[in-house]
């Protein structure tokens, strides 16, 4: 069965950023529980969603591997499923920061979520599918059925797949092809009827409509690896690199107050946001109200999840007014690592962590 067009993701209070695709983005400032619900999750096309149906739907698994198979829904589905929760975040969340405006989809805050992903781990499907003795520099690319013509930042050669890959260890451990999001069948927009979803990766690797895997024994070359979602890495003293970008940087962001928003002055406001850290661990948020001259802990609202965000606050006793403060958030992991003060021009127009400045208004109340 295919999921009615007037499912809810189309329909609710998204924000669209595209005239020509589905690119919708989650209000941030609405972020009031730790699970996205799939109507607010944000939604990110290169083309028109492909009409699937999961009669016709399979998964070819082929490439490097002993035995490539053929897989239908139903078998898909036979194999044993787990569940797992992730923050997904879109590459160019936060884009509409940068000075001067970058190409590209105009994402302010809400590119970005979290939900429950149910499906087959990725492993048991290779492990039926046989692997020869690999190296580890092997690679595992995920292929949907959605094809177009790019035309930015440069034009593709034709009309192309989306397709991305992953290395082999990270599709061994923890990548899943799911089929149910928050306990529901997937929507069209968010990959019916399977899905790759890549734990505490960039949201660009977990692919939508997953038609095709295939393990490679070189790095994949593909135009959304390369041309698009990639950046120089400079490592070592060496000339700089041209790499895909992966796992998800340390960031927090702020959902309340939003940017322009009007805060009453002269009583406590309760800031809130959340913060995530790919494959690593938020271990404190702290919080500037002054545009960063000093910095306060905020307090967790939930404990540590691998993969998954945790929502802070912050309790601010708000100036009188009328003034204009800028409020920044900034996380350290676990590992002592902190978000960088500014965007890295490396990274193009992705990976933006710095801690972005909200503006508010303080102003007297309304009598
Ligand atoms: N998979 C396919 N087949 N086509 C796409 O355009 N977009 C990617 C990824 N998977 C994409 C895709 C990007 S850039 C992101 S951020 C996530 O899907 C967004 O997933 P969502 O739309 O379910 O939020």
């Amino acid at each position: 069965m295919i999921p009615s067009p007037e499912e809810p993701g189309r329909a609710s209070g998204l924000i669209p950023r595209d005239s020509s695709l589905p690119n919708l983005e989650f209000p941030f400032r609405d972020l009031n529980s730790r699970v996205t619900t799939t109507a607010s999750f944000y939604v990110r096309n290169h083309f028109p969603t492909p009409p699937l149906t999961a009669e016709d739907w399979s998964l070819t698994v082929g490439g490097a591997v002993l035995h490539p198979l053929r897989l239908g829904l139903e078998e898909l589905q036979s194999l044993p499923a787990l569940t797992l929760t992730a923050t997904m975040e879109c590459a160019g969340n936060g884009r509409t920061f940068l000075s001067p405006r970058p190409r590209g989809v105009p994402w302010e805050l809400g590119a970005v979520g979290t939900a429950c992903w149910t499906g087959v781990p990725l492993s048991a499907v290779l492990e039926r599918a046989g692997l020869p003795e690999v190296a580890a520099t092997w690679e595992v690319v995920l292929e949907g059925a959605d094809r177009g013509v790019m035309t930015e930042p440069v034009a593709s050669p034709g009309e192309i797949s989306y397709a991305r890959s992953v290395p082999l260890a990270k599709a061994l451990d923890d990548v899943l092809l799911a089929y149910e999001m928050n306990g529901e069948v997937l929507t069209p927009d968010h990959g019916f009827p399977v899905r790759a979803v890549v734990p505490g990766w960039y949201g660009m690797a977990s692919v939508k409509w997953l038609t095709a895997v295939q393990v490679v024994p070189e790095p994949f070359q593909g135009y959304f690896q390369t041309v698009d979602y990639a950046y120089w890495e400079t490592r070592d003293g060496l000339p700089p690199q041209l790499r895909p970008i992966g796992p998800l940087q340390l960031k927090a962001a702020i959902a309340r107050p939003a940017p322009r928003e009007v805060v009453p002055c002269g009583v406590p406001y309760e800031v809130t946001g959340a913060a995530w850290a790919g494959e690593a661990e938020v271990a404190r948020v702290e919080v500037s109200v002054d545009g960063g001259c000093t910095w306060a802990d905020a307090e967790f609202i939930d404990p540590p999840k691998p993969h998954v965000w945790r929502r802070w606050r912050f309790l601010w006793q708000v100036p009188g007014g009328p003034v204009r403060p800028t409020l920044l958030a900034r996380a350290t992991d676990t590992h002592g690592r902190v978000q960088p003060t500014c965007h890295d021009p490396a990274r193009g127009s992705y990976m933006i962590t710095h801690p972005l400045p909200i503006e508010v208004d303080v102003q007297e109340s309304s009598p």
